[in-house]
């Protein structure tokens, strides 16, 4: 049942029942982390976003649950191709259970997971600038910056989050009127994986 254990998390495939439970994590008081809040949606809401995160080929979608076995987060894995052996990570936890070392124990996890049992040789993601927190995080997986770049965001949404004090600071910036926000596209690779490991177990 489930695809990777550890002595604090399990791994699933995402079931609806996740998704049901997710209606009742806590909220972001952050307005940067608004969007990660997860929405209020009703019983078909739930089922939908459940076929939304599960219908696709290049898709997969898994549940992260805690030794109550509560659901604490999920993680997706995007463009999946097969035959360059790649897919992009996506990774979101209740606000109640961040900064704890579950981000960091689940994606350890699940790079073992997926470097060795579905034998994939790349992981990438995408991180903006200002979540140092998934940064650090991701760094301590040995993930790496490899570009770095900026995204057009909806200028309704600063205004809504009331974002306007970033704006034109190292995270967001104005250009012809349109808001921009910086991102880093961060990788990992099988061997540096083994490599990590190794050093781990020689310490
Ligand atoms: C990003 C996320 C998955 C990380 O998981 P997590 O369980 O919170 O992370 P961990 O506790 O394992 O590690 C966090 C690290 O960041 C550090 N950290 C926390 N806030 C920080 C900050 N503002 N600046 C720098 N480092 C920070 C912590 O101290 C810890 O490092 P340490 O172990 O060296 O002390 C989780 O926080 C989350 O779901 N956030 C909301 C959604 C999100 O941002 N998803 C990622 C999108 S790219």
């Amino acid at each position: 049942m489930f695809i990777a254990e550890s002595s604090s998390i399990k791994i699933r495939h995402l079931l609806v029942e996740d998704v049901y439970a997710m209606r009742d994590w806590g909220k972001h008081d952050d307005p940067l982390f608004y969007d990660y809040n997860f929405p209020k949606l009703n019983d078909m809401e739930v089922k939908e976003w459940f076929n939304i995160k599960t219908g696709r080929k290049s898709k997969k979608c898994y549940s992260i649950l805690d030794n109550f076995n509560r659901t604490i987060g999920y993680l997706t894995i995007k463009d999946i191709k097969k035959f360059k052996k790649s897919a992009t990570l996506g990774i979101v936890f209740d606000p109640n259970f961040i900064n704890k070392g579950f981000g960091t124990e689940t994606i350890n996890l699940f790079l073992d997971y997926f470097f060795n049992k579905i034998r994939m040789r790349t992981m990438y993601l995408e991180v903006a600038k200002f979540n140092k927190r998934a940064l650090r995080c991701y760094k301590k997986c040995g993930f790496e910056i490899i570009d770095e770049y900026k995204e057009k965001i909806d200028n309704d949404d600063i205004r809504i989050y009331n974002l306007d004090k970033y704006v034109d600071t190292e995270y967001f910036f104005l250009e012809d009127g349109d808001i921009y926000c910086f991102l880093y596209q961060m990788k990992i690779e099988h061997k540096k994986f083994c490599e990590m490991r190794e050093a781990l177990a020689s310490e």
